[in-house]
């Protein structure tokens, strides 16, 4: 009889999962270093991502909660930081004569957006607004993994699906169509540490670079974790030696 509710439990639990989950079976899931409770950013994985970011996804997506200086958590070096933000000019002002005016980037500036303004951002991609990335790995079902899976899931249409002029076919986009052009190609980037620019390794690192930007906290928060969790099993262990000496005096009795 018991067995019989589990079982009847376990297939209400099974019958209950959402079907969004159903459908992201189509996603191609992918082992990532930060996850589980040992997980940690790769550096070097997250440098390459960064390369691909500011090489391909920064001429239409911007990053505007990330702060240049933040870049010394992926590995870049104060010096390469400045001279990166300098590439960029961002408004200042008003200075002493009231007015408004143009400087270079400096490492406190947030990253500076490739558009004026969403209505540029949308003459330049046929109506359609690139959404701002920094958030983007936390913001849809399947998080890194669908990423990868839209950097990597841009196919001929299948015969009989007409696409709307401008749009592209994509495998795991809902909906199929999506109006950003399949950005990265095999050896687009040409990486410092000698790795393969494939298209899965790029997608990976871009991922990555994007997990990181959503979730930059992350190894802080593992590592504070683990020390949680050897102070608990100490506690644990004193405790023990604590209730064995304070009850010493009974057993005997
Ligand atoms: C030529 C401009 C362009 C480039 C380059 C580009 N994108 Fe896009 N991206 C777009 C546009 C436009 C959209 C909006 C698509 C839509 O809504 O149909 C978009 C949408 C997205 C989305 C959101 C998809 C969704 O589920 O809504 C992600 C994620 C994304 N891009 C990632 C990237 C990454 C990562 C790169 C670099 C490897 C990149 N993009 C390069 C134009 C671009």
């Amino acid at each position: 009889m018991r067995r019989f509710f589990v079982f009847v439990l376990v297939a209400a639990l099974w019958l209950s999962v959402p079907p969004a989950i159903a459908s992201s079976e189509r996603l191609e899931v992918q082992s990532w270093s930060w996850q589980g409770m040992f997980g940690r950013y790769d550096k070097a994985q997250l440098r390459r991502g960064f390369q691909v970011y500011s090489e391909v996804c920064a001429n239409c997506h911007g990053l505007r909660l990330v702060a240049y200086r933040n870049l010394a958590d992926v590995g870049l070096t104060d010096e390469e930081i400045k001279r990166i933000a300098a590439e960029k000019e961002v408004q200042d002002g008003p200075n002493e004569q009231g007015e408004m005016f143009t400087r270079f980037a400096r490492p406190s500036d947030r990253f500076v957006s490739p558009y004026a303004n969403d209505q540029a951002a949308r003459v330049a991609n046929h109506g359609a607004l690139p959404p701002d990335l920094s958030l983007m790995a936390k913001a849809r079902a399947g998080g890194p993994d669908y990423l990868y899976s839209l950097l990597t899931g841009y196919e001929d249409p299948p015969s009989g699906v007409l696409l709307t002029p401008g749009m592209n076919y994509n495998k795991v986009f809902p909906g199929h169509q999506i109006a950003m052009p399949q950005p990265l190609f095999e050896d687009m980037v040409t990486y410092d540490d000698s790795t393969s620019a494939s298209l899965p390794q790029m997608a990976q690192d871009v991922t990555a670079f994007l997990n990181w930007t959503a979730e930059p906290e992350l190894d802080g928060r593992h590592a504070l974790g683990l020390k949680t969790l050897a102070f608990l099993v100490l506690l644990t262990g004193l405790l023990y030696a604590l209730k064995r000496q304070i009850w010493s005096g009974v057993h005997g009795e």
